[in-house]
């Protein structure tokens, strides 16, 4: 059987099942670190599964350029390079192409650019996306999509819009199935109501795996997301995993999860890890504040990660002051065993049936800065 999920309880709209893949079982809602570059930046994978993570992101763009998608495959696949045997879906480079590379050209075919790292010269269309994926051995790949910008106009959106749904029905065909691994489509349309309705029917009328809301945390602000979520997930396949890409903030998370929203990938908890940015049960703490420099408490005291259960705010605060390694590296694995506990208690909630109730206390106790 081709990779599927299946449902185990509904509260409301949230949704608890499990993602059933040629890597393993992934209980949803998930959170998926992202190791763009072969890599969850700062982490061992032993380090990214202790936290609870069961499934990683992995980029098409990044790998295409350095070290390349052929070189991956003889080397055994990204699976064996990077030491991770749980699932792993990758994006399918279109997004990275417009946010990260030079001198794009796009045209009805795909797109044509030049790299970020040497400004060498590439190309790819849905069908090389899709080959890469499998050179890559991704469990779930990706559609090759546009993400449209914001803003844009209705017409611009439209016009976005479809050119991914053409580029997702040339996806479906060049995709061959494989036992446990599957291919999403990515529905698009920008904040129009009415263009999401139409990608969704364009996109379920091919026939996926899956299916991701692109196109979001684009610039539109928490509400406008929201309300993307709320025309759209009713209309998905209510038997199928529904991913919100490149999102997003713990409030973020526990909103989309509450409009039906199984799965998610986010740089935030590994990028702001890095420049000294911690979620914790009470709200952010940016550990290079002085007020951190002589507090002996841990970052979170119900946490169980390394840099709680062993350290104290002074310390790494004193890391990042002085430049070490360590204070990057402990709090990325600080957040990512953060956003894991919260998806396991989000999950746990709609198991009970208690998700509206968890969900407010779990925000309530947010605060601007913990004291
Ligand atoms: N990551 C965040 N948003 C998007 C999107 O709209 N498309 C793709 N392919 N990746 C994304
Ligand atoms: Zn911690």
């Amino acid at each position: 059987m081709t990779l599927h999920w299946t449902r185990a309880v509904t509260d409301g709209a949230a949704r608890a099942g499990v993602l059933h893949t040629a890597h393993g079982e992934v209980p949803t809602p998930v959170f998926m670190p992202v190791g763009t570059a072969g890599t969850v930046k700062a982490m061992t994978a032993d380090a990214v599964r202790s936290t609870g993570a069961r499934m990683v992101l992995g980029n098409t763009y990044h790998l295409m350029l350095r070290p390349g998608a052929e070189r991956v495959a003889r080397l055994g696949g990204l699976h064996r390079l990077m030491d991770w045997h749980g699932p792993i879906l990758t994006d399918s480079g279109g997004f990275q192409v417009m946010s990260l590379s030079g001198l794009r050209k796009m045209d009805e075919d795909g797109v044509t650019f030049r790299s970020h790292v040497d400004g060498s010269k590439h190309r790819l269309t849905p069908e090389r996306s899709i080959e890469i994926q499998r050179l890559l051995g991704a469990d779930v790949t990706m559609s090759f999509d546009e993400c449209t910008p914001f803003p844009a106009t209705h017409d611009q959106a439209a016009a976005s819009m479809r050119l991914s749904m053409r580029w997702a029905a040339r996806g479906r065909e060049a995709f061959t199935p494989r036992e446990g691994h599957g291919l999403f489509g990515i529905v698009q349309g920008g904040v129009y109501p009415d263009l999401r309705a139409e990608s969704v029917e364009a996109l379920t009328r091919i026939g996926f795996e899956g299916y991701a809301v692109g196109g979001l945390a684009v610039g539109e602000g928490q509400a406008a997301m929201f309300e993307v979520l709320e025309s759209t997930c009713p209309l998905l396949p209510a038997d199928s995993a529904r991913y919100l890409m490149g999102v997003g903030t713990p409030a973020d998370l526990v909103g989309a999860v509450a409009r039906g929203i199984d799965m998610f990938d986010c740089v935030m908890p590994t990028r702001s890890g890095r420049t000294g940015r911690a979620y914790t049960r009470r709200g952010v703490i940016n550990i290079r504040n002085a007020r951190h420099a002589e507090d002996t408490r841990p970052l979170d005291p119900d946490c169980a990660c390394p840099a709680c259960r062993s350290h104290s705010r002074a310390y790494l605060h004193h890391l990042f002051k002085a430049g070490e390694m360590l204070g990057p590296m402990l709090l990325t694995w600080h957040n990512i065993q953060y956003y894991q506990d919260l998806m396991r208690e989000l999950r746990e909630a709609i198991l009970a049936g208690t998700f509206t109730q968890t969900a407010a206390r779990i925000t309530a106790a947010w605060t601007e800065e913990t004291p």
